[in-house]
């Protein structure tokens, strides 16, 4: 029988305690010689894509830019673009929120980049979760939960109707009248709802994958209900085992609802790794690692955003504090939900401090920095694998600890092993699109064409 196939993404570091900014080793976050680093070796690798996530506001904490992020987050269309021009196979994907766009103008540059890339484009098609990034935009407010859904439902839709709406003969070139474009064969798009009014007539031509791949990230059941209509990728946080399979079976079980097939959307979730000669190695850098991901600082500010509370008399070796949160007004942060989602996010505290008996730090790396695969490349190697065969996921987006240099070490010691194993691609095919590479069908049998709504 032949291995299922691992498909691999390769996942950016940026704004969040996971990127080790004090070792020496790291780099900038926003020159172009970083990412471009980045995606030649991730393309080096064979993975199936570059990974950029996104945040539309500085993080604040108590009022202030957050001093644990070194920066914000460079614009993500502008880098894809740049490096769809210095690597040949690799796909591209960026994060853009369905909360804080406009449709027409996103699916514009995403069939714009489809196009200079030869077909390697990909949305990551996220929700937003904070209200606080609302105030960067025209609009200031924010929507709650289930609109945010229903928006990007319709916001996807409706990307789909636009990218589907000319036909791949719709340019004609004539000998007598020159190249011109068949007004038939480009469809207008109409779209009239509580959340939109748009009567639109696209300006980008069919591009060579049909449309971007689309990937979701987002937890809720309205999340799930969303992937297993819209996304060809889900990046979820299932990586223990048994969790994963659960997660798989249920995502995968829902598919055939709305007429796709199990392979026509692929789990990939983040995970890290620690490498090692011997396990007591790996192990060992991984401790180290984990002290330098959550400093002392970090910890207690964790806990301040969790309790929107002063901590900085606490100390980080000690148990958590015993005080109620700061729930009085919806915090800086914003975050929708606030009363029921903080009380329920202390309990989960308590209960695996308690249950692990963990200091304020040890808790916040249990949490943050627990990495996914720890051990020998051999050993990294088969619990990847295992995870595929087994049906937990189709592969992982994988994360590592450094700007730019994070992946480097794992595609020259883990990938040569996933080859060996006859479960990972050993070159590209030539002209293969992004939807080729994560070997989804293809877009165009399925696309919904035509006018109205
Ligand atoms: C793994 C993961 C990665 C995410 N990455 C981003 C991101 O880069 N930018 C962003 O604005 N939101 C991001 N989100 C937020 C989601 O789009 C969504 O707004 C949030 O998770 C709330 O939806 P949910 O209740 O379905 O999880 C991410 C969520 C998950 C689970």
């Amino acid at each position: 029988m032949t291995r299922r196939q691992i498909h691999l993404a390769a996942h950016f570091p940026g704004v969040n305690n996971t990127t080790v900014w004090t070792d020496p080793a790291a780099q900038s976050q926003i020159e172009f010689s970083s990412f471009e680093h980045f995606a030649r070796n991730a393309e080096r690798g064979f993975f199936d894509y570059i990974f950029l996530a996104e945040g539309l506001r500085l993080r604040e904490h108590r009022g202030q830019i957050h001093d644990l992020d070194v920066l914000g987050r460079p614009n993500t269309l502008a880098i894809l673009a740049a490096l769809a021009g210095v690597t040949e196979h690799i796909g591209l994907v960026g994060t853009l929120s369905t909360t804080f766009n406009e449709p027409y103008e996103l699916a514009r540059q995403l069939g714009t980049l489809d196009h200079l890339s030869g077909g390697r484009a990909g949305w990551n098609a996220v929700t937003s979760s904070d209200a606080f990034h609302g105030a960067n935009f025209r609009r200031g407010g924010y929507l709650d939960h289930a609109d945010r859904y229903t928006r990007a439902s319709e916001f996807a839709e409706l990307s789909k109707r636009l990218w589907a709406s000319w036909q791949d003969d719709a340019i004609v070139a004539d000998a007598a009248t020159g190249v011109f474009i068949d007004d038939q064969r480009v469809a207008s798009v109409r779209h009239q709802t509580r959340l939109f009014d748009i009567d639109a007539l696209f300006d980008v031509p069919a591009s060579p994958q049909g449309r971007p791949v689309i990937v979701q990230a987002g937890d809720s059941a309205d999340g799930r209900d969303f992937a297993t209509q819209h996304a060809d990728v889900i990046f979820s946080l299932h990586t223990e085992f048994e969790d994963a399979q659960e997660f798989y079976r249920d995502v995968k079980g829902r598919l055939a609802d709305h007429g796709r097939t199990e392979e026509s959307l692929k789990i990939l979730p983040a995970a890290t790794f620690v490498l090692g000669d011997t396990l007591e190695e790996a192990q060992e850098r991984s401790r180290e690692i984990a002290l330098a991901q959550v400093r002392p600082e970090t910890a207690i500010t964790y806990l301040e955003q969790v309790w929107n509370r002063d901590f900085s008399g606490y100390d980080p070796d000690g148990p958590l504090p015993d005080v109620e949160p700061d729930t009085g007004s919806e915090s800086a942060q914003g975050f929708a939900n606030r009363h029921a989602a903080v009380r329920a996010r202390i309990s989960k505290l308590r209960e695996v401090a308690t249950a692990e008996n963990l200091s304020i730090r040890d808790l916040i790396i249990r949490l943050t920095a627990n990495h996914t695969f720890v051990g020998t490349p051999e050993h990294v190697a088969s619990e990847i694998d295992r995870y595929v065969q087994e049906r937990a996921t189709d592969g992982f987006t994988v994360v590592g600890h450094l700007t730019p240099h994070g992946l480097d070490e794992f595609t020259d010691r883990v990938i040569p092993l996933l080859q060996e194993r006859g479960s990972y691609r050993d070159s590209y095919e030539d002209g293969a699109t992004l939807h080729d590479l994560l070997g989804l069908p293809p877009v165009r049998a399925n696309a919904p064409v035509g006018a109205g709504v």
